[in-house]
């Protein structure tokens, strides 16, 4: 074991609140529903029980409708905002009213597959919960098609400037007084500004006034747009439930539907202008008319194609540390503002996933080598510029330490041994 694999348990024991971890001290204080899937796979690479108990924290939150919130306020801690008083979600524990991408399925698979044996009755505790939230998934985010999300926060991506052409129609002039917690604790500079704030806040508050019916909010919210980077990891995760299903001897016919519906609603987001798939306004059908990470997250559900590897080569190679988040050529990078050029390793390690499973080992070593350089060089960030690989956001994240045991990190010392002999 390295310094830093030490260092990385160390990251996740410290953000260990009991039983739930949060992404970082101070800026995130609660639990988060995809760091959380995260975390869990991080823990499993040394302590399994705990591993289980991050995913059975974060589903004993769900809803009666299945959803999955993505943010559990397990205790109230004055340091962000907007905290629970302003979802006002009316849930013991209090949560928020939108969900997140739903990772969980497919990481549990992986954890899964450390302990088979005597993780199966964790699983199959699991299992309900998770068919139900992909249930949902299905019914109230998928009625056009494609994974749609009701607020940006709700595709994980919060600030990427896919949803820029949505956010321009959200209303905020109502939203009245606050104050914003995240920009006491990091760089106002790699935050989002008082305007896109203000629409988040206003979106929260229309929420609120339909008493979050996900179906009014779909039907007359202020924001709905199909997100490709939800699609596949949905589609994915509909994959591996089936295999977990499987494996537990249940019927998994229904989840094999979804996954199949999804996958012939594929074409609806690909945009033959911009020669990707597409984040797209389903209020108004009009394409984002912009490439980042969701188009590339198409490696996960196996979805790619020429065309997209070779947007994935321009962008890749635009760079030095990859894979940005936004395409380094658009008028709209920024390399080191939340989502809007950045490389989020977390991300990386989704992507790796579908190009080992495309049999692209040479992309794969490549991506792990720039994602390992990155932290080896300054630590467990958020994320990091992708140029100067400047190291941004908040520090000892969660996820990137969970990223670092389970991938990146991985046989680092013999890889770095073998280069250099
Ligand atoms: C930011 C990210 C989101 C993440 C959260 C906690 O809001 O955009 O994806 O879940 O931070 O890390």
């Amino acid at each position: 074991m390295t310094m830093l694999d030490e260092q990385a348990r160390e990251v996740l024991r410290r953000n260990d609140r009991g039983g739930y971890t949060v992404p970082t001290d101070g800026l995130y204080p609660y639990q988060w529903n995809w760091d959380s899937a995260f975390a869990a796979w991080g823990f499993a690479t040394f302590d399994l029980p705990r591993a289980w108990q991050e995913l059975e924290t974060l589903m004993a939150a769900q809803w009666d409708d299945g959803m999955v919130p993505h943010i559990i306020f397990h205790r109230s801690d004055p340091g962000y905002f907007p905290g629970p008083d302003v979802w006002a979600t009316n849930r013991t524990p209090a949560t928020s009213g939108i969900s997140q991408p739903p990772v969980a399925a497919s990481l549990a698979r992986l954890i899964w597959q450390e302990d088979e044996e005597m993780g199966q009755a964790r699983l199959a505790a699991l299992y309900p919960r998770l068919v139900a939230w992909h249930r949902w998934w299905h019914d109230k985010r998928c009625t056009h098609g494609p994974a749609a999300i009701t607020h940006p926060w709700e595709s994980g991506r919060d600030n990427c400037p896919d949803w820029d052409i949505g956010m321009a129609g959200v209303d905020s002039s109502g939203v009245g007084e606050y104050t914003r917690r995240d920009t006491g604790h990091v760089d106002p500079s790699m935050r989002p500004s008082k305007a896109e704030y203000d629409r988040y806040i206003a979106m929260v508050q229309f929420g609120v006034s339909v008493g979050w019916d996900q179906q009014r909010i779909v039907a007359e919210g202020p924001f709905l747009m199909a997100d490709p980077g939800i699609t596949f990891i949905l589609l994915r995760a509909h994959q591996d439930l089936a295999v977990l299903g499987r494996a537990l001897g249940q019927d998994v016919s229904e989840i094999e539907s979804w996954a199949m519906e999804l996958r012939n609603a594929l074409p609806l987001i690909w945009n033959p202008v911009l020669q990707a798939y597409d984040a797209k306004n389903l209020r108004t059908g009009e394409f984002a008319g912009v490439l980042g990470s969701g188009a590339f997250l198409a490696y996960l559900a196996g979805a790619a194609n020429p065309e997209l590897d070779a947007q994935l080569m321009r962008v890749w190679d635009a760079v030095q540390y990859g894979i940005p988040s936004a395409d380094p050529e658009a008028e709209i990078f920024d390399p080191r503002r939340y989502w809007r050029g950045p490389a989020w390793p977390v991300v990386n390690s989704l992507m790796a996933i579908g190009l080992r499973d495309a049999g692209r080992d040479d992309l794969v070593a490549r991506l792990k080598n720039e994602t390992a350089e990155l932290i080896e060089r300054h630590g467990f960030f958020e994320y990091f510029d992708p140029i100067d690989a400047t190291p941004c956001g908040g520090d000892n994240f969660t996820w990137t330490a969970a990223i670092w045991l389970t991938w990146a990190g991985k046989d680092r010392g013999e890889e770095r041994a073998k280069g250099a002999a």
